[in-house]
């Protein structure tokens, strides 16, 4: 008995100073608040940052994840995966939405796999020998590859032609068949002509390295990557008031310079080149995983290939994504520009469930601390979740970690009809409450690792610019870790910093 509580006296003694070191670790405050910018559209691609990096791809409104619609000529109807897929094709809508709508996987330039609402892929019946167009199979091969043959004056009028060498026809309204051996005629009355649809495209890693192909696509990211950031904009960075810069990478830098089809090898050298220029204008560097293997929220900068969001869904998946971040901590932990490491960028909810979220963000954290005792360790809050302080309880017992949160007047029916100084008073009420709410003594640090003065308000003036961005600056200055602007370069001037800062609008 004796000897028992002299334990646990022992025990608590131990304890203590450790518990102690914990928290007051946990609520350590930098020496310095992060300004920075995003370089984003570099080593993760998003095709509206850069978009003529799509160019010289052919047939380039036919990438992955494009979303096709098809209208038969002859009825008038669309193309329809029944029940949105497990069973037939049908040719009877007479208007068109998510079972109407069909998601390419491009094998070619020509030739493309059609990925259904309720995700199995368009093929024949009887296990591809029929000749009924069904969406049945979970999985896609030869026996669900099409091509699409375009009309060469009216390149929105197409046949398809099936695996087995024959065009699909609507032989009626309720029985689409793959057994036209039809002309070229293009005739209206001909059941195998459709009026093809884009309503949605996809314009990531993904889209642009499968859409080049094998051939090119590595010439062209590797010019890409050895062009869009130089040295000059480190010093750029370093001259106008910035500290740092938030990298996005994507999950396939872990195994480069062969990474998985249709990844290009290269951007690890990118990144090394970025570790160096760091160094040299005394810019910290974050390194933020943008998208992680299956992608955690279906866009394009997540390198989603269709819109899918399997990340997270198997331990498997979490175990290579901690990989990730394990080698990425291992190569760059004795650099002295690694300031953060950001484990997963923009889960979205549902999703991705918290549960696995947090599974995954422990492991992540443990792999980074394997290697480096000192880089924060960034926590993205998920997306589509109303409760912004969920991380907190697993974000407490994790010494130097960082919770960040996205903030747009953007992307939401909120900011549609605001006024310039609706905006602007939405930052210095509304997010400066969120901000504060979240941004504790005793919790996690605070980053604002995304926003941007730009808004839905028409033709306003460059002083109403200056005056969000002022208000933006201030109001994240609160942070505790602090903020980062999305994002250096862009062909839209107000998401380029480079341009916000040249310009005049924005001056730190
Ligand atoms: C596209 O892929 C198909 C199927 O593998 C092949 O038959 C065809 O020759 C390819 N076309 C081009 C232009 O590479
Ligand atoms: C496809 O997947 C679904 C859901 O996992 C399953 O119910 C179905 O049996 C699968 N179909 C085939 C043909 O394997
Ligand atoms: C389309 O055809 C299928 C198959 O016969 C049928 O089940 C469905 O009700 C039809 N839908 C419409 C809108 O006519
Ligand atoms: C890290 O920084 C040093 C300069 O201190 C540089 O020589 C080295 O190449 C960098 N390492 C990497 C992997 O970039
Ligand atoms: C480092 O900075 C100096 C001064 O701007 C420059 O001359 C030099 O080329 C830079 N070196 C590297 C490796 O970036
Ligand atoms: C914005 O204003 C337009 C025009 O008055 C209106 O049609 C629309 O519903 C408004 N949007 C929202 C989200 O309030
Ligand atoms: C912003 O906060 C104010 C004060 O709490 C509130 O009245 C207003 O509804 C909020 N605005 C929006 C768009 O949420
Ligand atoms: C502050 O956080 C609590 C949950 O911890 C939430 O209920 C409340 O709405 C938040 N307030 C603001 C202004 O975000």
């Amino acid at each position: 008995m004796a000897i028992k509580l002299l334990t646990r006296q022992l025990l608590s003694l131990l304890l203590l100073p450790c518990m102690l070191s914990l928290s007051f670790a946990a609520r350590g405050t930098p020496d310095f608040r992060i300004k920075a910018v995003n370089l984003g559209g570099w080593l993760v691609t998003e095709g509206w940052i850069k978009p003529s990096l799509f160019d010289g791809i052919p047939n380039n409104d036919l990438l992955d994840g494009t979303q096709l619609q098809f209208k038969s000529i002859k009825f008038g109807k669309y193309l329809s995966a029944e029940s949105g897929g497990g069973t037939i094709i049908v040719a009877n809508r007479t208007s068109a939405s998510g079972w109407e709508t069909f998601k390419l996987w491009r094998i070619n330039e020509t030739t493309f796999q059609f990925r259904v609402f309720n995700e199995q892929f368009v093929g024949l019946d009887d296990g591809g020998n029929g000749i009924n167009v069904v969406a049945v199979s979970n999985i896609s091969g030869t026996s669900e590859t099409f091509q699409i043959v375009r009309n060469s004056d009216h390149l929105n009028r197409v046949r398809i032609r099936a695996p087995n060498g024959f065009f699909l026809q609507a032989k009626t309204e309720e029985s689409v068949t793959a057994d036209w051996e039809g002309d070229e005629g293009w005739r209206d009355d001909d059941p195998s002509v459709f009026e093809m649809n884009s309503v949605g495209e996809l314009r990531g890693e993904f889209q642009i390295t499968n859409g080049y192909g094998p051939d090119k696509a590595p010439e062209v990211m590797r010019k890409h990557w050895s062009t869009y950031i130089l040295e000059e904009d480190f010093k750029f960075v370093s001259e106008n008031g910035l500290n740092a810069v938030r990298i996005p990478v994507g999950w396939w830098i872990a195994s480069d310079p062969n990474p998985p089809k249709p990844y290009v090898g290269g951007s690890l050298q990118a990144l090394d080149n970025a570790f160096l220029w760091a160094q040299n204008y005394s810019v910290k560097i974050i390194i933020d995983l943008h998208a992680a293997p299956g992608s955690q929220n279906g866009n394009e900068h997540s390198s989603s290939r269709d819109g899918s969001q399997d990340w997270g869904k198997t331990d498997e998946n979490i175990q290579e994504t901690v990989a990730v971040i394990d080698f990425l901590t291992a190569r760059y932990a004795k650099n002295s520009s690694l300031y953060a490491v950001e484990l997963i960028n923009e889960p979205v909810a549902p999703g991705v469930t918290l549960e696995n979220l947090q599974k995954y963000y422990k492991a992540g954290y443990e792999a980074v601390r394997k290697h480096s005792s000192n880089a924060y360790v960034v926590l993205s809050n998920r997306l589509g979740s109303s409760d912004s302080k969920e991380l907190f309880s697993l974000a407490n017992g994790l010494r130097d970690s960082v919770i960040d949160v996205h903030y747009y007047n953007l992307f939401s029916d909120t900011f549609s009809n605001m006024t310039v100084q609706q905006n602007i008073d939405f930052i210095y009420t509304n997010r400066s409450a969120q901000l504060n709410n979240i941004t504790t003594s005793n919790g996690p640090l605070t980053f604002v690792g995304e926003w941007v003065a730009e808004w839905e308000v028409q033709d306003a003036s460059k002083e109403d610019y200056q005056r969000f961005a002022k208000a933006q600056l201030e109001v994240y200055g609160q942070s505790s870790f602090g903020w980062a602007y999305w994002t250096l370069k862009n062909v839209n001037n107000h998401w380029s910093m480079e341009w916000m800062i040249q310009n005049g609008y924005i001056n730190l």
